[in-house]
């Protein structure tokens, strides 16, 4: 592996690095380039569309169930009407985005800013916009990756049939990837259809902890004053799901593929899931977790339907395919997009499985034991081997698929130092960690660091933040600053070897020197 030395290079820098590797040498993912990983390798960074927007009511817009929950006072009272107001910034960001030498930007299409009310009549607004940010990106010389359904269901959709938990939703979301994949696919290459459905089931219809926020007692996380069955309609939600991006990928090999030559993938949340022991039922119990958060998803698409183990532990809740519908689902997939921020110990539970009324947890009949808070602003451990290690479990048990890494990223609270050492250093060891899986044979195509700016978070609002770009979200004109990591990040884009220590000792000022000091 070739070192370039950055001109600040020290010999103090340099004798801590072999100090610090195990064997004397400069090896592995500690030290590495851009050229270390294949020449069409993508490198993004990502938002969607509610978090970044805001004009939430202009031109024609209307409400999803993420407005509607964000609304009724779940993230801090604080909502995306106005996120960072990329409906208007697009071209500004967009610069930002040439700035810090992306490759690819992830983005999310607003359904209900695309057509209103579900289904019917496209708003020519929306679809201006669309159009415009994509063509801004193409002529940056920014390859588009598009998202079509990120937590935020047209409220109409919810309001007529409720949303996922109704069949009606098949033929409607296949209607508006026609639409998509009509209109912009000419340009867009890369699409995946929805966004982490495992999580989104989970928070949704079992928990009630996001987007519609239905669950039943007792296994609601923040409010039992809800509607929803925890014991069933996160299945009930998957399926349908499955079933729509099946019938999308179906629409899109049949009427778009020969012309346009793109991709449609789906994506799944993923823990680096580990035994808290070595004995043998908690091993077994963390292959059962990985069955029904990951296995829940890729298995259908693999094999047609869900993994033994849930049907056995879920019984006549979990819905059935039929051999028509299985044969739809098997293979509907040109790339999986894998989003990871942590791991997570688990260990055996089968006693749950005596609950008369069980949910998707009593059902895994497993305790989770996580190392970090879920839900506050507190940073993230920084454990890549988490990701190698999931990324190894898609080789070996999942076909090892093309891989896009769609989301991974640190959590700092939002007002901390635009110095994100703490964002430097997860960056640097889970990209390291995504080559050393590389090498090792996995078929990872992309990495999208999450998040390109900061954005409105689910559960968090503003309070915690993810972007490699500071909103200023008390200045009116909500200005971008570069934190740390994003200057990290343009770095290693140019080329140069990417070395966490020089970031850590400060040897290089080119790095920190041009940086205000907003909060101090
Ligand atoms: C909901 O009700 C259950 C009892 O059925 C109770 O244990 C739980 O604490 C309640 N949850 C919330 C969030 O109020
Ligand atoms: C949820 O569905 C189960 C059947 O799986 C049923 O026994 C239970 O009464 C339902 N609970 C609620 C709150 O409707
Ligand atoms: C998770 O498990 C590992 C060993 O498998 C252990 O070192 C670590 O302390 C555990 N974390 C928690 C929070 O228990
Ligand atoms: C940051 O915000 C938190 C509340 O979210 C507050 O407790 C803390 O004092 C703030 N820190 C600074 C440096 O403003
Ligand atoms: C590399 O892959 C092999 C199997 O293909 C696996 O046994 C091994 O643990 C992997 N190594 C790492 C470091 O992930």
């Amino acid at each position: 592996m070739t070192i370039e030395p950055p001109t600040s290079f020290t010999l103090v820098t340099l004798l801590l690095l072999i100090l610090n590797s195990p064997l004397g040498v400069l090896s592995g993912a500690d030290q590495y380039s851009k050229s270390d990983f294949p020449a069409d390798f993508v490198f993004g960074s990502g938002t969607s569309a509610y978090q970044v927007e805001g004009a939430a009511y202009e031109d024609g817009r209307t409400a999803s169930i993420w407005d509607t929950f964000a609304h009724a006072g779940y993230a801090h009272g604080e909502n995306g009407d106005v996120a960072c107001d990329g409906y208007h910034k697009y071209k500004e960001d967009v610069q930002l985005m040439v700035e810090t030498g992306l490759d690819a930007y992830r983005f999310s299409i607003s359904w209900s800013r695309l057509i209103p009310n579900g289904r019917g009549p496209i708003n020519p607004k929306g679809l201006d916009y669309y159009n415009n940010l994509i063509n801004e990106l193409i002529s940056n010389g920014i390859q588009p990756h598009v998202t079509l359904h990120n937590f935020d269901l047209p409220q109409a959709l919810e309001d007529e049939y409720e949303g996922w938990l109704s069949r009606d939703v098949v033929r409607d979301f296949t209607e508006y990837a026609d639409v998509c994949f009509r209109e912009f696919g000419d340009r867009v290459f890369y699409w995946t259809t929805v966004n982490e459905p495992n999580v989104f089931a989970l928070g949704g219809y079992d928990q009630g902890n996001a987007p519609p926020q239905r669950c039943s007692p007792p296994f609601c996380a923040i409010t039992n004053n809800t509607r929803g069955n925890s014991t069933f309609e996160s299945y009930l939600a998957v399926h349908h799901i499955l079933l729509a991006h099946s019938s999308a990928v179906r629409l899109y090999r049949t009427k778009y593929r020969d012309q346009q030559h793109g991709f449609v993938g789906i994506s799944v949340y993923t823990f680096g899931i580990i035994p808290q022991t070595n004995k043998e039922e908690d091993v077994v119990a963390t292959q059962r977790a990985r069955d029904f958060f990951v296995g829940w998803i890729m298995e259908p698409l693999l094999y047609g339907d869900y993994p033994i183990s849930m049907k056995k532990n879920v019984g006549a809740r979990i819905p059935t395919f039929t051999n028509w519908e299985s044969k739809q689902v098997k293979g509907s997939y040109d790339f999986i997009g894998v989003i990871h921020y942590m791991n997570i110990n688990v260990s055996d539970n089968y006693g749950a499985l005596n609950i008369k009324l069980r949910d998707f947890h009593a059902d895994m009949a497993v305790n989770l034991i996580y190392n970090q808070d879920l839900f506050s602003n507190t940073e993230y451990s920084v454990t890549p081997w988490g990701l190698q290690l999931e990324l190894n479990k898609f080789k070996l048990l999942y076909g090892n698929p093309p891989i896009f890494i769609l989301e991974n990223g640190q959590r700092t609270a939002s007002n901390s130092s635009l110095l994100d050492f703490s964002r430097v250093k997860y960056f640097h060891g889970y990209i390291g960690a995504v080559l050393d899986a590389l090498r090792n044979g996995s078929n990872v195509k992309g990495y999208f660091a999450w998040s390109f700016m900061d954005v409105f978070e689910l559960l968090d609002g503003y309070r915690a933040s993810y972007g490699l770009y500071y909103v200023d979200h008390n200045d009116p004109e909500l200005k971008r600053y570069p934190k740390l990591s994003a200057k990290w990040y343009k770095w290693f884009l140019m080329g140069r070897t990417s070395s966490i220590e020089l970031v850590e000792n400060e040897k290089d000022p080119s790095l920190v020197s041009d940086l205000g000091h907003l909060f101090e």
